[in-house]
C-alpha cells in the first residue's frame, strides 16, 4: 500500500508520523541527503524500500560540515525535483528542515559530535571539522527521526565508517547499512559536485576511477602498497588533478595497513579538478 510523498519542515511532525507507523508495526528506513538527488541517492531509497515498510528521506544542506572556503552557498538546491524523484523512488516522507529547525540554539552554540581518529585522517585532514559537522547533523537526524535502519553510500566511504562508529559508540539502536556506489556509464561515481566540471574536465574525471582500478590490480599483483600509492598520485597529477590523497587503508578502520596483508583493504582518492573536489574508492 503506497501512499503519496508527505513533506514537512517540522521535526515534531516527523516524530509523530514515525511513531504512528511504528505502532502499526512498520520498520522505518531513513536516507539522509543534502538534496540535488541523482540515481545514487535513489539507490539508497530503493535499498531502504527493500528492507523497510516505510522510508523517510531528509534534504538538508548542513552548514556545519562545510569549511569557510567551501561551496555551502553554491551547493545546488533543487528541492522540487528532489521531491518528484523521491516520490518515484517510493519514499513516504520527506523531511526538509530549515537551519533553525535543526540548530535551535544557532550553529555556533550547537552541541558537536566528534569521532576521533577515524574522522581525523584522509578527508578529515583536508577538510578540518567536516566530519564533526557530518556526525553532528546525522546524530541530530537520528534522534529526531528514530529510524530502525539508515542507509549511506559507500562512495563516501570514510563518512560511512564515521557514522557506523558514532552510532555504535553512542549506543543508538539503528542499523547502518552501506550501499554500493552508483556510477556513470564511463565509471565516474555519481555526485552532485560533478556538475561543477566543464565538458573537458568531465571527460577527464573518469581517470579517478581508472586509477583506483589500477591500484587494486597492482595490489593484487603483490606490488608494494606505498609504491602503488605513489604511482596513483603521479598518474592523477599528470592528468591535471590536484590530489589531496591517493591512499590504501584497512577497510574496517581506515588505519594504515601493516606490510603483511591480513584484512580487506580499500583504495581511496580525493582530488580536485577545476572547481570540483571529487572522491571515490574501491574495495580491494
Ligand atoms: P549527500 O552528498 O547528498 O549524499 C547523501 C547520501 O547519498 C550519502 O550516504 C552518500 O554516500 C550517498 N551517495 C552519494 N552519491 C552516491 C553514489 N554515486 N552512489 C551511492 N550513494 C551515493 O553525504 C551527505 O549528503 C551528507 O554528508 C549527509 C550524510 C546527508 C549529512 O549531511
Amino acid at each position: 500500500m503506497r501512499s503519496e510523498l508527505q513533506r514537512t519542515a517540522i521535526a515534531a511532525e516527523v516524530r509523530a508520523r514515525v511513531a504512528q507507523w511504528r505502532r502499526a508495526g512498520d520498520r522505518i528506513g531513513f536516507v539522509p541527503t543534502m538534496g540535488n538527488l541523482h540515481a545514487g541517492h535513489h539507490a539508497l531509497v530503493a535499498a531502504a524500500r527493500a528492507r523497510c515498510e516505510r522510508v523517510v528521506a531528509s534534504v538538508f544542506v548542513n552548514p556545519t560540515q562545510f569549511g569557510p572556503n567551501e561551496d555551502y552557498a553554491a551547493y545546488p538546491r533543487t528541492i522540487e525535483d528532489d521531491a518528484a524523484g523521491l516520490t518515484a523512488a517510493g519514499c513516504d516522507l520527506l523531511f526538509e528542515p530549515t537551519v533553525a529547525e535543526l540548530y535551535p540554539f544557532g550553529v555556533a552554540a550547537s552541541v558537536r559530535v566528534h569521532v576521533p581518529l577515524l574522522g581525523d585522517g584522509l578527508c578529515g585532514a583536508f577538510r578540518p571539522g567536516h566530519f564533526d559537522g557530518v556526525a553532528t547533523v546525522v546524530s541530530k537526524l537520528f534522534h529526531l527521526v528514530q529510524p530502525d535502519l539508515a542507509f549511506f553510500g559507500r562512495k563516501d566511504f570514510q563518512q560511512l565508517r564515521v557514522i557506523e562508529r558514532m552510532t555504535r559508540d553512542l549506543g543508538l539502536d539503528i542499523e547502518v547499512v552501506g550501499v554500493d556506489t552508483v556510477r556513470e556509464p564511463d565509471g565516474l561515481a555519481m555526485s552532485s559536485r560533478n556538475q561543477y566540471l566543464s565538458a573537458e574536465e568531465r571527460a577527464r574525471a573518469v581517470e579517478i576511477h581508472r586509477t583506483l582500478l589500477a591500484m587494486r590490480e597492482a595490489v593484487g599483483q603483490g606490488r608494494d602498497r606505498v609504491a602503488v600509492e605513489k604511482a596513483a598520485l603521479d598518474r592523477l597529477t599528470a592528468a591535471g588533478f590536484r590530489v589531496d590523497y591517493a591512499a590504501i587503508r584497512c577497510a574496517e578502520d581506515l588505519a594504515e595497513p601493516a606490510a603483511e596483508r591480513r584484512e580487506a583493504w580499500v583504495a581511496l582518492v580525493a582530488a580536485r579538478l577545476g572547481k570540483a573536489r571529487l572522491i571515490d574508492n574501491v574495495l580491494i
